[in-house]
């Protein structure tokens, strides 16, 4: 196995801190790990030279696979089935009376292969039946991994996928390609906006949402980059809006600005 030296996995760390909010501080063995064969295989003599690689890549391919493989994109239909429970018996009645020009704006952040966004766009389907056409309910999908992007976009997964939803959902919102895949219907997949973007960016949003996910990301991130985070999801948050955390995450209480309504689950003020 390639070692990492002391003064390399500092500047790896800091750099991975500084831009994607990820803390690595305590992966070193991790890393060596996971990157050796990579390495190996690409005939590259040390980790040194690995970051070098990486740092001066204009493109953002290199950066981009190092944290494929330091990070996990794990994800699956119908995950912490609670939040797809409220959803659909609190959350969708509330925009339903209360959004204007029957807009819901949702956000998926760090959605990964896209399973969380469609879970969402189907639980809408089933919400609002033969009156969906009347309601703009796109959901935004964004994560830094372009693969993972494209896997969502794609909207296709293995057949065994049909396992982790409701047989009704696997007739109705999934069709068998005959080679051991299955693709999410059309009528959800254009629900369903992907594009690229790190959470440690800017946020660029003129409108703000009625509802965001940011599940099982949070976990990477040292507690100010959370804390900070958490505020700035609060601020593109529309009163009354809904926001939910993985349950294996928490969120500071005294620093944050959400109310919290059960594990997992807060709203930005509300009646
Ligand atoms: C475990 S997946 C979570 C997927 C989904 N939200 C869920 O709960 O099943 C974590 C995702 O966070 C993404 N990620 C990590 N750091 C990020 C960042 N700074 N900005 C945006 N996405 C990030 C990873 O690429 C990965 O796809």
């Amino acid at each position: 196995m390639f070692n990492l030296t002391d003064e390399d996995f500092k500047t790896l760390v800091t750099y991975v801190q500084k831009n994607f909010g990820i803390n690595l501080s305590q992966k070193r063995i991790l890393i060596e790990g996971r990157l050796t064969n990579m390495l190996k295989d690409r005939g590259i003599a040390s980790f040194h030279d690995y970051l070098n690689i990486v740092f001066n890549d204009k493109s953002g391919k290199e950066i981009n696979e190092l944290l494929n493989k330091l990070t996990t994109n794990h994800t699956f239909f119908l995950r912490e089935q609670e939040h797809f429970d409220y959803l659909r018996e609190v959350v969708l009645p509330y925009m339903e009376k209360t959004c204007k020009n029957n807009e819901i704006r949702i956000w998926s952040a760090a959605c990964s292969s896209g399973q969380e966004a469609y879970t969402i766009a189907m639980v809408i389907d089933e919400y609002f039946g033969s009156n969906k056409g009347k309601w703009d309910t796109t959901i935004l999908a964004t994560d830094i991994s372009y693969d993972m992007l494209a896997k969502g976009q794609a909207a296709t997964y293995p057949e065994a996928t049909l396992e982790e939803v409701p047989e009704a959902w696997a007739k109705k919102y999934f069709k068998k390609n005959g080679d051991g895949t299955v693709t999410v219907v059309d009528k959800i997949k254009k629900e369903v906006i992907f594009k690229p973007f790190n959470l440690m960016d800017k946020f660029p949003f003129r409108k703000p949402f009625d509802i965001i996910f940011c599940r099982n990301v949070m976990i990477y991130f040292d507690a100010p980059t959370k804390v900070g985070l958490v505020n700035r999801f609060y601020d593109v948050t529309r009163d009354g809006g809904y926001f939910f955390i993985g349950h294996s995450e928490t969120i500071n209480k005294n620093e944050a600005k959400f109310n919290y309504l059960k594990p997992a689950m807060y709203r930005r003020g509300g009646d």
